[in-house]
C-alpha cells in the first residue's frame, strides 16, 4: 500500500481478535524500528516494554481504565517510558553520546528548569508513538495508542525504577465485528484547509 493508503487505513482498533498472534518476526521488526526512532540531539531517553506473557498483560489491562479488554485481546502491549531517574540516565548520555552531543545535553540540563527538562525528554518519547502507529500500519497490524492508563500501578506491575511510563500500545489484529474499523466509522478529522496552511 502506499503511504496515504495507509494512513487512511490506519486507526484506533477498539477490538481485537483474541485468538491472533504475531509473528515473531514482526515483533522483532518494530522493536528494531522503535529503537531507530529519531530523537532532539539523539537523546534517545526512552524504554519500550513488551509484553505478551498473559498475566502480567493482564495485570496491567486492569490498570488501564476503559482499555482493558484491548489490552488482554491484543497479543502485544508495548508500554513507552521515559527516563525518570536523571542521574542515573547522565550515565546513558555518558555513555553513549558523542562529546559535542553531550555537552549540548549537560548545558540544557543547566540552563532550564528540570521541570521543562522532564517534559522535552517526555515530548522525544512521543516522537516514537508515530513512527510505531505508521510502522504498525506497515507490518500489517492493528494497533491502538492510549493514555488511558495508570502509570504508578504501571511501575508497580514492572517494577521500573528509573523509567516512567508515559503511554501505551495495543498491537495485534482488530475483531472482524470492531466498530471503529474505517469502513463502519470513518475517519473523522479537520478539513484540510483548516490545518494546513500553503505559503
Ligand atoms: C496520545 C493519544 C492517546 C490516546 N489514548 C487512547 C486511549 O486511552 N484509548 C483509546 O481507545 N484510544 C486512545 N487514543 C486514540 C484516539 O482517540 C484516536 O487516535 C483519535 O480519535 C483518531 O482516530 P483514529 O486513530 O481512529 O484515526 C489515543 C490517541 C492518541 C494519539
Amino acid at each position: 500500500m502506499e503511504v496515504l493508503e495507509l494512513a487512511k487505513a490506519r486507526y484506533a482498533a477498539k477490538k481485537y481478535d483474541s485468538n491472533k498472534r504475531i509473528p515473531q518476526e514482526t515483533v522483532d521488526a518494530l522493536k528494531e524500528v522503535l529503537r531507530l526512532s529519531p530523537s532532539s540531539i539523539n537523546i534517545q531517553p526512552w524504554k519500550f516494554t513488551f509484553v505478551q506473557n498473559k498475566e502480567v498483560k493482564s495485570q496491567l489491562a486492569a490498570a488501564s481504565l476503559h482499555n482493558e479488554s484491548k489490552i488482554n485481546e491484543a497479543d502485544l502491549l508495548v508500554v513507552f517510558s521515559v527516563a525518570d531517574d536523571l542521574e542515573e540516565f547522565q550515565h546513558v548520555v555518558d555513555t553513549n553520546l558523542p562529546d559535542g552531543l553531550r555537552n549540548w545535553y549537560n548545558s540544557i540540563k543547566n540552563e532550564i528548569p528540570e521541570e521543562h527538562l522532564r517534559v522535552w525528554l517526555s515530548k522525544q518519547v512521543y516522537i516514537t508513538m508515530g513512527v510505531a502507529l505508521s510502522a504498525a500500519v506497515s507490518l500489517g497490524l492493528d494497533s491502538t495508542p492510549m493514555e488511558g492508563i495508570e502509570t504508578d500501578k504501571y511501575v508497580e506491575i514492572l517494577g521500573m525504577t528509573t523509567y516512567k511510563p508515559l503511554f501505551a500500545i495495543a498491537f495485534g489484529y482488530a475483531a472482524e465485528d470492531d466498530y471503529n474499523r474505517p469502513e463502519v466509522t470513518p475517519k473523522s478529522r479537520r478539513e484540510l484547509e483548516d490545518v494546513v496552511e500553503t505559503i
